[in-house]
């Protein structure tokens, strides 16, 4: 539900597609981002980044889960660069999908399974 309000937040004024994530930390905090994009268009930051970026500036380092709402038929999938971002800052978080139409219809991933043999340290 805070992943699908964060969604009225979305700049998205290119590709019209507004993305609302929300992370749950352990604690039971919930940090919500949506996407923002840029005339450059390159410079655009998926909402699961941003969520990200603003927890992890406010201090938050363990995460339960991370819901992601978008209008897509069956669900929006995070993007590499996301899920890349994930496997390093939030391993262990349940990746919560769902298409803003039919918000209760949830499915569940683990970041493994989206990113398997991720690159996490720098040798
Ligand atoms: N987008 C996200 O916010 N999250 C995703 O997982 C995929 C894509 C955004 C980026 C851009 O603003 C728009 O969706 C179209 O790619």
């Amino acid at each position: 539900m805070a992943a699908l309000k964060a969604r009225e937040r979305a700049v998205a004024p290119y590709s019209k597609f507004k993305v609302g994530a929300a992370l749950l930390t352990r604690e039971g905090k919930i940090i919500s981002g949506a996407n923002v994009e840029s005339a450059s268009y390159g410079l655009t930051c998926c909402a699961e980044r941003v969520a990200l970026f603003k927890a992890l500036t406010e201090g938050h380092k363990h995460f339960v889960a991370i819901a992601v709402v978008a209008r897509a038929p069956g669900a929006p999938m995070p993007c590499g660069a996301c899920r890349q971002l994930l496997a390093e800052y939030a391993s262990q978080a349940q990746i919560w999908v769902a298409d803003s139409l039919l918000p209760r219809k949830i499915k569940e991933f683990s970041v493994q399974e989206l990113l398997p043999a991720a690159f996490v340290t720098v040798p």
